[in-house]
């Protein structure tokens, strides 16, 4: 993975698309994301927990007790990846729950299932392999939508937040867990240069893959902050979009309803 420039936005060539630092087509954006977590596949809890010395747990424990999951209830994780959202759902909401994990990556679903089989939980999950943007999913059959660390690789979010909003029943509550913004200026300073420099180095010594975690850095300072991804959300229709900041804005958990 090269480093290029960034060049000026996108209103001149809309159809250009970020790639952590680098302008790219749509195409080529949804080609390399793909690489990326088909490279880290295997590496990838571990690498979960050095880069946030386990912190990523608490937020992911955090986001589940928002959901509240009932057995009753229908769940979709997308960009499910290794399943730590869906296990989690799981644990709480207990077998015959209806859980689908949806990711573009079937190595990572590879994973994911191992793991569960490892849990004993054989048959307690649909992994499905399907893009966000256009989930293989029907209309109107979801009451929770979840998506942890995963709007950000999607090519055209907008597209995704649309999707999400087509597969919820009305009455149906979509929940976002992604980087976002720090709120603290001094606070932001430390963590932009732990995060540039700090975790490409991580990725290479731990999952011998330098540039996947420069990407994974990158694509943090690219994502839409808090406000903004409330105002995307509205846009595609849900209602009460709102947002919870974890460890002071590092991470934050957006939520919205379909009516
Ligand atoms: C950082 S991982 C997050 C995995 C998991 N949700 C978690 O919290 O540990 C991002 C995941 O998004 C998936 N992904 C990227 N682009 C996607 C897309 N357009 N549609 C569905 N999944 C996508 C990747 O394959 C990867 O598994």
């Amino acid at each position: 993975m090269t480093k290029a420039q960034p060049k000026p936005q996108n209103e001149k060539n809309p159809e250009r698309e970020w790639f952590g630092e680098r302008h790219v087509s749509p195409e080529e954006k949804t080609g390399l994301v793909h690489d990326v977590f088909a490279s880290v596949a295997d590496s990838y809890d571990v690498m979960n927990d050095f880069m946030s010395a386990g912190v990523h747990r608490l937020w992911k424990d955090r986001l589940v007790r928002m959901i509240r999951p009932r057995s009753d209830q229908v769940f979709l994780d997308v960009a499910g990846g290794t399943g730590d959202i869906a296990f989690r759902i799981r644990a709480k909401a207990g077998p015959d729950t209806a859980i689908t994990v949806c990711d573009i990556n079937p190595e990572m679903l590879r994973v994911g299932r191992d793991r569960a089989i490892n849990r004993g939980w054989m048959d307690d999950f649909d992994w499905v392999t399907g893009n966000a943007e256009c989930l293989p999913i029907p209309d109107a059959s979801v009451d929770v939508y979840t998506i942890a660390f995963g709007l950000r690789n999607v090519t055209h979010i907008d597209r995704a937040l649309a999707d999400a909003y087509r597969v919820l029943k009305p009455g149906g509550r979509f929940y976002c867990m992604e980087f976002s913004r720090v709120t603290e200026p001094m606070l932001r300073r430390i963590y932009d240069a732990y995060s540039y420099s700090v975790i490409p180095k991580i990725g290479e010594i731990v999952a011998k893959d330098r540039d996947s975690y420069q990407y994974l850095v990158e694509s943090i300072r690219k994502f839409p902050p808090q406000r903004e991804l409330e105002t995307r959300m509205r846009a595609a229709g849900f209602d009460r979009a709102r947002h919870t900041n974890l460890s002071f804005g590092i991470a934050a958990i957006h939520e919205g309803w379909k009516y």
